[in-house]
């Protein structure tokens, strides 16, 4: 095969109930961790992997992802005649101008593997990253999480996905694999499971919002069948692909804060807070004086 992977698959139709009634008539994509909506550090990590495709696979009350990723003239305008020409330049250099940007509205939210589906014309055939947005993830020191994944696709040529151990009385909040190690990081999955029961979990190595995934993929997805929660889930139709192909685990370097959780957003906010270079003095000292409160 080994084709670049050029493409991203972002899918961000779901409806944000855990953040109510913040997402009632935004999308949870936007929510700012800081000063930046949680959709574009996703994005950035993308562009940062080469990835210069960005398909977004939305919903009603979604729109706005499209303007935030749009020329804004007023805005811009605004700015020269105010001479704010570092934020005007920070505005227009947002992203790189050779990204362009795809969207594919999802008629229905019949889950993360219908989601991906629809972007099937789109991607044609050639492997594609696919990103959660609630999931962000920071490699303070080293390489974002996609392109340690596209480096891993690179030497093994098939679906890797984006892994951690997870709490053990929370996989069923994942996709659960089980793996046999290829190398210290790397696992080739022999079984990955829905959101698991603790019970009925085959191990504690839950699948994070990342993913690479060959074109196969959604010949798979055409004939899954709706299961968890009623869904067309992905990872059924990974399970599937799994006796056609190699799928790896990859347990990436860095931290991830589950932003679909009001606590994990609330962490990603804080260590955010304290990563910013503009921010970071001050709000330590604000932190440590509560602290002592
Ligand atoms: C989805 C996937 C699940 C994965 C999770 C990662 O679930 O279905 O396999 O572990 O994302 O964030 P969701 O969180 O959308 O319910």
């Amino acid at each position: 095969m080994n084709q670049k992977i050029r493409k991203a698959v972002f899918p961000v139709a779901g409806l944000g109930t855990r953040f109510l009634p913040a997402t009632k008539a935004s999308p949870k994509e936007m929510l700012p961790v800081v000063d930046k909506p949680l959709i574009q550090y996703c994005v950035e990590e993308a562009v940062a992997a080469g990835i210069d495709t960005i398909i977004f696979i939305t919903g009603r009350t979604k729109n706005v992802i499209m303007d935030h990723f749009d020329k804004a003239y007023e805005l811009e305008n605004e700015l020269t005649t105010r001479g704010k020409t570092e934020i005007l330049k920070m505005v227009q250099e947002m992203m790189p101008p050779n990204v362009s940007f795809v969207f594919i509205r999802q008629p229905e939210a019949l889950g993360l593997g219908h989601a991906v589906l629809c972007a099937k014309s789109v991607v044609g055939d050639e492997p594609f990253a696919v990103i959660l947005a609630d999931d962000l993830i920071a490699n303070r020191n080293g390489d974002g999480c996609i392109t340690q994944m596209v480096e891993q696709y690179n030497k093994h040529q098939c679906s890797i996905l984006g892994v951690e151990r997870v709490n053990p009385r929370e996989t069923d909040k994942y996709g659960i694999v089980k793996t046999k190690e290829v190398s210290p990081a790397v696992g080739q999955v022999e079984t990955i499971i829905e959101k698991p029961a603790p019970e009925h979990a085959p191990s504690n190595l839950g699948v994070v919002g990342r993913y690479i995934l060959t074109p196969a993929i959604f010949d798979k997805i055409e004939h899954t069948q709706r299961g968890a929660g009623g869904e067309i889930q992905l990872t059924d139709a990974i399970a599937a692909l799994m006796s056609d192909e190699q799928v790896l685990a990859y347990e990436f370097e860095g931290k991830r804060y589950d932003c679909g959780s009001k606590l994990g957003y609330l962490q990603a906010t804080v260590e955010f807070g304290l990563m910013h270079e503009e921010l970071k003095g001050d709000f330590l000292d604000y932190l440590k004086n509560l602290a002592l409160d």
